[in-house]
């Protein structure tokens, strides 16, 4: 796919509800008494592989229309084994999260998922839910995960690593659990699980630097709207604060203050924001961002911001290319744990199409010219964080980029070049239909 340089972004959109809280609404709305009726559902690859999931553990659900999901939960303890191991596809959040639902069901439960989920480490939620009680058996830290449900006792657990997956993982054990489990957190991470099960009636409890659940044994959330993912909202907020003249807004978007490290590091930078008709969205805050595009400074990202803009970090290299001066992102190690290397793979990538960027052990080193990059290849590498990347570059550049493994969007944002072309007319050119 190529995607050419557009003088200017202009106009209005909405992105697809978020994926964090699609995978959580649909594993938790499985374990609810009676049926949860879900608006919002953010439909791609990786959610797909979480309704299947459900399916397979013998949960109906039903799609009344592409974004509308009726799931008719079987209570706490009622999944049931699988006749077939169960594809978690490209999805970290749905094997982590799936694997602490799991620990305290009755059976035996296999867990796979394709080649780049399969290089990604499976001990870190392996380990706690053991020590909860859990059979559970990683292939050398990696998948296929192996579950026997068992009967789990409550913990206090301190994550090694700022993780919400990890996080979630344990309260969703400890929901099934005998006492008051508790997950201290380094840094604070997102928070969805924990309002999830607030509202679905969990007694769930919350301190600056930690959250406690206690054993349920029944939760009910009927009716739930999700809002749009503030990540796939991202490439466009980026795009229109590096390109000359642009103002985009994106309407509908979740902006729980643990998701917005992004807009509170573009905002250093000089970016001009606005948030309009702040208000609430299935329990999670929500509003319509504008970005107006303005000249742009470099920043530093300490350590503490990193889990609010994760996902955002290869999207803010991009910008930081464009922003005058250095910018150092510190940290960041986890990035190389993701979908891919993201160290590796964002500075490479940048590097590539005239970017002055050095990967670091964890982050990166920017040295950023207000000018447009000059474009070429970029390769997604599999990741669709990186093909969102290579777009908004895309867009912003002298040349354009040919985009390899455009398709990877499909991972979180199955329409996003569709959207890309109407904000930015003359910018998406797909290859010929072979
Ligand atoms: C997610 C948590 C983050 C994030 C991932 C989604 C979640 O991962 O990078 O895309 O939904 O909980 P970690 O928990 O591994 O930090």
């Amino acid at each position: 796919m190529r995607i050419e340089p557009v003088p200017t972004l202009v106009g209005h959109l909405a992105v697809p509800g978020d994926k964090s809280i699609s995978h959580r609404a649909v594993l938790i709305a499985a374990i609810c008494d009676g049926e949860t009726r879900i608006v919002g559902f953010g439909r791609s690859a990786d959610t797909e592989a979480t309704i299947a999931a459900v399916r397979a553990l013998g949960v109906d659900v039903v799609e009344e229309d592409v974004d509308t999901l009726r799931v008719a939960g079987v209570g706490v303890n009622g999944l049931r084994p699988a006749a077939a191991p169960i594809d978690c596809g490209n999805a970290g959040t749905l094997m982590r999260l799936l694997a602490g639902v799991l620990a305290g069901q009755e059976g035996r439960f296999e867990l796979v998922g394709d080649a780049s989920l399969t290089a990604r480490p499976m001990e870190r939620v392996a380990e706690p839910l053991r020590r909860m009680g859990a059979r559970i058996e990683t292939s050398h830290d990696h998948a296929p995960l192996v579950v026997e449900g068992s009967t789990l006792r409550a913990i206090d657990y301190e994550l090694p690593v700022a993780s919400a997956q990890v996080k979630s993982a344990v309260l969703l054990a400890g929901i099934q659990a005998e006492g008051r489990t508790t997950v201290v957190e380094p840094t604070p991470t997102r928070d969805h699980t924990e309002r999830l099960l607030e509202r679905a009636g969990a007694n769930v409890t919350r301190r600056p630097s930690s959250v406690s659940v206690e054993s349920a044994s029944s939760l009910r959330l009927a009716d739930l709207d999700i809002p749009g993912d503030i990540s796939s909202a991202a490439p466009f907020l980026v795009a229109a604060a590096i390109v000359p003249g642009s103002a985009v807004t994106v309407h509908g978007v979740g902006l729980n203050p643990r998701r917005t490290g992004l807009l509170d590091v573009l905002e250093r930078m000089g970016a001009r924001i606005s948030i309009y008709n702040r208000r609430p969205i299935g329990g999670e805050p929500g509003g319509d961002v504008e970005v107006r595009a303005s000249d742009l400074v470099g920043a530093s990202v300490a350590a503490a911001e990193v889990p609010g803009l994760i996902d955002e970090l290869p999207l803010l290299a991009v910008a930081a290319c464009h922003a005058r001066g250095e910018t150092v992102v510190r940290g960041a190690a986890e990035l190389r744990a993701k979908e891919s290397d993201r160290i590796e793979g964002v500075a490479e990538e940048l590097k590539r199409i005239g970017g002055h960027i050095r990967a670091t052990r964890d982050g990166f080193r920017i040295r950023g010219v207000p000018a447009r990059l000059r474009g070429g290849i970029v390769d997604a590498r599999g990741d669709h964080r990186l093909a969102m990347l290579g777009a908004v570059a895309g867009v912003a550049s002298r040349e354009g980029v040919e985009l390899r493994g455009a398709d990877a969007v499909g991972t979180s944002f199955p329409g996003f070049f569709e959207v890309l072309a109407q904000v930015a007319p003359g910018a998406v050119h797909y290859p010929p239909a072979t």
